[in-house]
């Protein structure tokens, strides 16, 4: 395929991060994560994490203009001038519009918007478990275990529960996707980019249904 802009749209807990870490790898594009840009952000202290730090605490979504700039940024790498995964981008219509218009800017257009289908109750069952470390590698208690309880697999930093993987911010998070997010599977279906998947499926057979739906993208180019 020329170049791949690929969205990764699902409720919190969906699987998005899951998934974009092994596409990552599979398809050697830049993968932009905003929740762990924006974690970092925090951490480090820069503007954009203290801006951000109280949205993300009470599981609100940071303004629009502060994560557009974010993400344009990237986009104008040439890291990602052959295409780019973007994770918990865009999370609003103000945002999917300014994404269509960065790219148009540069003569090019979204590939697919991937949505990961996961009920509320499954949401909440899965960030209960949830154990992630400061590089945002993911695990959970239940379903994918470290092999060392507590230490990262991948780096060896120690894993910890996300401050907003708390009931009432997971609640919030919730209300936040159907209220805000969920309004850009319209968006993207009227533009023929939306392809869904059952998030609900076992990780890896979640892997084998986006990989075959990235293979139908690419010979329906070639077509
Ligand atoms: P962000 O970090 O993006 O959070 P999110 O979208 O709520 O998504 P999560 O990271 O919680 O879940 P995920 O879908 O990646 O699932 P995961 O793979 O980890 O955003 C955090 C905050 O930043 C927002 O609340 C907001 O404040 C701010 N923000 C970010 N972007 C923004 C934007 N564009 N605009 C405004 N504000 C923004 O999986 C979850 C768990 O389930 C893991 O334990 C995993 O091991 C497990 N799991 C995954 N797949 C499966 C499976 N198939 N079966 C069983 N278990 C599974």
């Amino acid at each position: 395929m020329s170049e791949l802009n690929l969205i990764l749209l699902g409720p919190p807990g969906s699987g998005k991060g899951t998934q974009g870490e092994r596409l990552q790898e599979d398809l050697r594009l830049p993968y932009y994560a905003t929740g762990d840009i924006l974690r970092a952000a925090v951490r480090e202290g820069t503007e954009v994490g203290t801006e951000a730090k109280e949205y993300m605490e009470r599981g609100d979504l940071v303004p629009d203009d502060v994560i557009v700039g974010v993400i344009g940024e990237r986009i104008d790498k040439k890291e990602a001038e052959d295409g780019f995964i973007l994770d918990g981008f865009p999370r609003t219509e103000p945002q999917a519009e300014a994404l269509d218009a960065k790219l148009g800017e540069l003569r090019r257009e979204v590939s697919a918007a991937v949505l990961f289908d996961v009920s509320d109750d499954e949401v909440v069952r899965r960030l209960g478990g949830r154990r992630t470390c400061p590089n945002g590698h993911i695990f959970h208690v239940e379903s994918d275990p470290p092999e060392k309880e507590g230490v990262c697999d991948v780096c060896g930093e120690p894993l910890e529960t996300r401050d907003d993987d708390r009931p009432e911010v997971i609640r919030n998070r919730l209300d936040q996707y159907h209220a805000k997010t969920e309004p850009l599977i319209a968006y993207y279906e009227d533009r023929g980019l939306l392809k869904r998947v059952d998030g609900s499926q076992a990780a890896d057979e979640v892997s084998i249904r986006i990989r075959a739906l990235l293979a139908t993208l690419k010979m329906e180019e070639e077509l």
